[in-house]
């Protein structure tokens, strides 16, 4: 499922992920073999000169999930101070589905000209845990720019949940397992991690409700019509400050500034059930590095921005470091949050499918 939600200043009409019709379609014209990468397809590595003129055009930030959701918020706050950085409009475009993979999979096949770019979170890192026909590998098939977000999880109940506190959370959801909803963003999404660590850490199986991003289970827990979800602060923290939902506790050692009287679950005794959450932004794998190189140093610009700081802040998050906003620093993360989800998922007995 697709849908464009593009705010105004980034609008632009629907269609395919990239460029990767037209170019196919085009692909005998050499002037549009050009314009789609100069070798039809191919290229990657130092492509001397290959940023020349980057870009000329929109360029696609494709996020995994529901518009108005937690990845969709970080995105479009970074696109623009990206755009001006870069010059070009940056059009925001949600591809829905499989937990973020159906995304990754499109921007991997997508042409590796910098015009199509995806941003995903820690989803990346257990895709490959959590499904055995995965379309693409997330270590080959693409390239990363860099580093975007930290975001701290939150555990939250519709409004009229009856219990108060983190430790009557803990024995309502245990002695009512069997009627408890938790909704969640699909197989590999944070909220799908983090719930699969509670559950393990209460020591029950609840009743899942799948979404396609947490932004419309958001709208649920709102309503009532779900019961419980662990969500990003950058989704959750106006409806907690506003008291449409109900808080339990952050899911990282640290408790969020902008959520002081709320606890970690470390201070409830449940220190397994840690996520913070990660975000980055790719490219398909045969992107020449210099075009690579351009849009993470947009990258740098636009988490130095103030506006971005500040929101981001109020938000609980924190933007990644200079450091971090970088190719390496990004494959390393990746590699090492590969590692350290396979068993996680392993223990908890989830079948790849
Ligand atoms: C979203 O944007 O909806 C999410 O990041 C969902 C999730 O991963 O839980």
């Amino acid at each position: 499922m697709r849908q464009d939600h593009a705010n105004e200043d980034l609008a632009r009409p629907a269609g395919p992920v990239g460029r990767v019709r037209l170019c196919a379609g085009l692909a005998a014209a050499s002037l549009v073999l050009a314009a789609c990468g100069g070798d039809g397809g191919g290229g990657g590595g130092g492509g001397g000169g290959a940023a020349e003129g980057y870009p000329d055009g929109d360029i696609t930030f494709v996020v995994p999930f529901s518009a108005g959701g937690p990845t969709d918020t970080v995105t479009r706050l970074i696109a623009e101070p990206m755009g001006e950085e870069l010059g070009a409009s940056i059009v925001v475009q949600n591809v829905e589905g499989a937990g973020g993979t159906v995304a990754a999979g499109e921007v991997s096949a997508a042409n590796p000209d910098g015009y199509t770019v995806l941003m995903h979170h820690i989803g990346m890192s257990t895709a490959p845990s959590l499904y055995a026909d995965l379309a693409y590998d997330p270590l080959v098939d693409f390239k990363t720019v860099g580093l975007v977000t930290e975001v701290p999880m939150t555990i939250v109940a519709r409004s009229d949940f009856e219990p108060g506190t983190m430790a009557e959370f803990v024995d309502y959801v245990t002695e009512n397992s069997d009627t408890v909803t938790l909704a969640n963003a699909g197989i590999g999404a944070a909220s799908h991690l983090c719930g699969l660590l509670l559950q393990e850490a209460l020591g029950v199986k609840l009743t899942e409700v799948p979404y396609e991003g947490t932004g419309p289970a958001l709208t649920d827990l709102v309503g009532g019509q779900v019961d419980i979800m662990c969500d990003q602060t950058t989704n959750t923290t106006g409806q907690i400050q506003g008291g449409e939902i109900k808080a339990y506790a952050v899911t990282t050692p640290e408790r969020v500034e902008s959520l002081p009287d709320l606890p970690t679950t470390t201070e409830e005794g449940l220190d397994d059930l840690q996520v913070g959450v990660w975000h980055g932004l790719y490219v398909p794998a045969e992107t020449p590095d210099e075009i690579v190189q351009k849009l993470s140093d947009a990258l740098k610009v636009a988490l130095a921005d103030q506006n971005v700081v500040d929101e981001l802040a109020k938000l609980g998050s924190t933007p990644s470091s200079e450091d971090d906003a970088t190719p390496e620093a990004h494959t390393q993360r990746l590699e090492e949050q590969i590692e350290l989800w396979r068993p996680i998922i392993e223990d908890a007995g989830v079948a790849p499918n």
